[in-house]
């Protein structure tokens, strides 16, 4: 089990976990063998495409669905094996901040009785006052203000912004130790979005508040998780790992590297530079229920090998960024030059 610097166990651990659904009769491996974790004040943004199995990543730390084989754990307990008072510890401790307000919201339920059912659950706030002024506080610190202006809204009264912002209070209110947020800033304009940002920043570096992050903008990886890691998800499996700075600066997943050219160009000098490193072979994911053999990128991969259709390859250190680990054969096992001659046979190196 990995350990944090002071020798403690992490706040989450996933360990080879995995998560298989059953449609129709066809097995939907939506996570594979992923295994991550998050410390005390750290951070871990999780970026990939539609449908790479962020949010179902973020269900099983979240405790929210149970691994179909492998471990999640909490500060080194697993939670198959939790007591009950530890699994509450545990519901306290690791808060989910939904993808989408509209859906986790309940419709009639107010903003005040939003926040303040879980405080009453688990007694952080007894007396009415003692409530409402807590309440108050959640509201402010999500920069809903006045309170006074919202506490009685229903979320059919208020945007998509302001629902997204009482959806982070929510994920406040017990003052969880490990906040899953899952694309919980994508409705909010851009000043709203960083001033929502630098406050759970400060959560993170003020209060020690580990973080999952999951987001499509690789912008939003850099702004929050720069000092943190992003692990790069492909079809259910972690492709690439690493300090953000390492990843976003000198990508070494060929996926990593498509990812970062779908990144909007302003500049049309560097946009052709970009162009001109060649993209996918394809833009069409492959389906869950069908999946390549080998490695599940390489139809779409611009470097892809004989071998790459035939081997699995396992996230190992990449030799040019030791501080990465990459699941690609291509780029951590390079094949030897072809002898004189032999030019044209093979594929291509990175
Ligand atoms: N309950 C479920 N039953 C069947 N399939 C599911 C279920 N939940 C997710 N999936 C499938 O698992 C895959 C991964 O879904 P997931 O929601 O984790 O992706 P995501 O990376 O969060 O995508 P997005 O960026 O669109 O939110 C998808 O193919 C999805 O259709
Ligand atoms: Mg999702």
């Amino acid at each position: 089990m990995p350990e944090s610097a002071s020798g403690a166990a992490p706040l989450i651990e996933l360990d080879g976990a995995s998560q298989v659904f059953h449609v129709k009769g066809k097995d939907l491996p939506a996570v594979s063998d992923v295994s991550l974790s998050v410390g005390e004040g750290e951070v871990l943004c999780l970026v990939g495409e539609s449908g790479s199995g962020k949010t179902t990543t973020a269900r099983l730390a979240a405790g929210l669905a149970a691994p179909s084989s492998g471990a999640v754990r909490f500060e080194g307990r697993d939670l198959a094996e939790m007591s009950r008072a530890e699994r509450r510890e545990y519901r306290r401790a690791v808060q989910y901040i939904h993808q989408d307000p509209y859906a986790s919201l309940n419709p009639i339920r107010s903003v005040r009785s939003t926040l303040s059912i879980p405080l009453r659950r688990h007694g952080l706030a007894r007396s009415g006052a003692e409530v409402e002024e807590r309440v108050d506080d959640l509201l402010r610190t999500v920069d809903l203000t006045p309170p006074e202006s919202y506490r009685e809204k229903f979320p059919h009264q208020l945007s998509g912004g302001q629902r997204q912002r009482v959806s982070v209070a929510r994920g406040l209110t017990l003052s969880p130790r490990l906040l899953i947020a899952d694309e919980s800033t994508s409705m909010l304009d851009v000043s709203i979005r960083v001033s929502l940002l630098n406050m759970l920043t400060r959560l993170r570096t003020e209060e020690g508040v580990g973080f999952i992050y999951i987001t499509h903008d690789l912008a939003l990886a850099k702004y929050f998780a720069w000092e943190g890691r992003t692990a790069v998800m492909y079809l259910g499996k972690i492709v690439e790992v690493g300090p953000t700075p390492q990843v976003i600066n000198h990508p070494q997943h060929p996926y990593t590297r498509a990812l970062l050219d779908a990144v909007p160009e302003p500049d049309p000098e560097l946009a052709r530079q970009k162009k001109a490193g060649g993209g996918l072979l394809s833009a069409d994911i492959p389906s869950l229920s069908d999946l390549p053999s080998g490695c599940t990128f390489h139809p779409r991969c611009p470097l892809a090998e004989d071998r790459c259709s035939q081997t699995v390859p396992l996230l190992s250190r990449a030799p040019a960024a030791p501080e990465q680990e990459v699941a690609c054969m291509v780029v951590t096992d390079p094949r030897p030059a072809a002898p004189a001659g032999a030019a044209g046979a093979g594929g291509a190196s990175p």
